[in-house]
């Protein structure tokens, strides 16, 4: 038990530095006033500073990575089921800390990226699907979150077909569940054809 709660305080912490945020910040701008006032990549690409949103991306999911990794480096010793269980609550943790983190007044993100961050690090095949999927959308359709709500429905029924371990399905049909809610607005926005594509630019930026 001590070990879950170790992997579920350093998981939130780590999710919970909000790339988007710092980054955009040094650069003067603040991100909540942009666009969707979302603090993740893609609402860092309306500044048109593709270096910002490069950047958010790869800290967003470079920290549920890493929370993911530090869980099954600490965890080395224990049995199998125990270390992916440990995986998969930091995981969780991670994506929850960019959520709610706690520097922002648990008011953070939509959790896409550290979504695939944490399943390249539990278990890469499922982290190649939901990449895929997004991309393969993203190509055809230019939408960044329906490529996600798309990625994020079809990941679950994914990693039990290929025979993932279960606490990463868990993991990864938490994380589904909270990224439907979180994109509320955005369905709002498909559904009514007002969804901007990716890179279009603020015009408040
Ligand atoms: O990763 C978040 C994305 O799916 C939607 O972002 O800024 O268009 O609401 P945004």
């Amino acid at each position: 038990p001590i070990i879950y709660a170790l992997a579920v305080l350093g998981g939130y912490l780590l999710g919970s530095i909000p790339f988007g945020v710092l980054t955009t910040k040094l650069a003067g701008i603040d991100i909540r006033e942009v666009g969707s006032g979302n603090i993740g990549a893609t609402n860092v690409l309306r500044t048109g500073r593709k270096d910002l949103a490069l950047i958010t991306f790869l800290g967003d999911t470079g920290k549920g990575a890493m929370a993911v990794g530090i869980a099954f480096a600490a965890l080395l010793s224990v049995d199998i089921a125990t270390r992916q269980t440990g995986m998969a609550l930091a995981g969780a943790a991670a994506f929850l800390g960019h959520l709610f983190p706690v520097w922002l007044k648990f008011k953070g993100g939509k959790g896409v990226a550290t979504f695939l961050g944490t399943l390249f690090a539990a278990a890469w095949p499922m982290g190649l699907a939901a990449g895929a999927i997004w991309l393969l959308v993203a190509f055809t359709l230019r939408i960044s979150s329906l490529s996600a709500l798309v990625a994020a429905a079809l990941i679950a029924p994914v990693g039990f077909l290929i025979d993932q371990p279960y606490p990463f399905v868990l993991m990864s049909l938490f994380m589904a569940v909270l990224i439907y809610i979180r994109h509320k607005d955005n369905i709002k926005r498909l559904l009514n054809g007002t969804e901007p594509k990716i890179g279009k630019k603020d015009k408040t930026a």
